[in-house]
């Protein structure tokens, strides 16, 4: 029996994670955060020092990519609809929430043997239950035959203002010029690497969110989703 799978890919800050979790309680389905895996591998290669290089070496691909397959990563969904990401008995669903992961996880994503590596536990996710797939690749190249494809964006200036106030209501110091540059750094290397580069599948519903709330964005998606249900 196969299940359902909306894929949902797109920059970060274009309002992904807000309408997946929306989406998935509405529909009563899991949800695959595959950029949280990615942030996973950076943060653990940051921390076994394998990011210090400006290039890798093919020795220091091949440790991270056997950090990447020795890793034991579960999501698991509490009821309050938060998800605990457990890596190795340890919940690191806060640590790895910050610009800084964000980096080292866009580092790790353009290597194709660590992509390899975390493929097999992203499409095994669609076994079980209907999925709301949030990433970059999800479309093109985890879920090619998804139901329903949506590549939602926005641009870096909308999506550092959006930063900026979520630093701000958790009371953190936020610096608009610095967040913007990163976005845009990552944003660079996700769309221009050579292996899954972040685009919209040619299937997908490109919806630009810069000036839009979350509510219209989750209503515009479920209203898509249900023509092509
Ligand atoms: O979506 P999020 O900001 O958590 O993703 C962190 C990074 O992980 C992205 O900048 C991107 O480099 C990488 N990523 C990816 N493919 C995905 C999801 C995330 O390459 N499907």
């Amino acid at each position: 029996m196969s299940f359902p799978v909306i894929t949902i890919d797109g920059p970060s800050g274009a309002g992904k994670g807000t309408v997946c979790l929306r989406l998935a309680q509405a529909l009563g389905y899991r949800l695959l955060d595959s950029g949280a895996l990615y942030r996973i591998v950076g943060l653990k290669a940051f921390e076994a020092g394998l990011l210090n290089e400006l290039s890798l070496t093919e020795q220091v691909v091949a440790d991270i990519t056997e950090l990447t397959q020795s890793l034991d990563i579960q999501f698991l969904p509490r009821d309050t609809g938060d998800v605990d990401i457990v890596v190795n008995g340890v919940n690191v669903a806060g640590e790895i929430r910050n610009e800084t992961v964000g980096g080292y996880a866009s580092k790790v994503a353009a290597l194709p043997s660590v992509r390899e590596a975390l493929l097999a536990l992203q499409k095994n996710m669609a076994n079980e239950s209907g999925l709301i797939a949030d990433g970059r690749d999800m479309g093109t190249v985890v879920f090619p035959n998804a139901d329903a494809k949506v590549y939602l964006t926005a641009s870096a200036e909308a999506r550092a203002d959006r930063r900026v106030a979520q630093l701000q209501q958790a009371g953190e110091r936020a610096d608009y010029a610095a967040i913007l540059t990163s976005i845009q750094e990552r944003d660079e290397r996700d769309e221009n690497r050579s292996v899954a580069p972040s685009k919209p599948a040619k299937d997908a519903l490109v919806l630009d969110s810069s000036s839009m709330n979350a509510d219209d964005v989750f209503a515009q998606i479920k209203k898509f989703c249900q023509q092509k249900g």
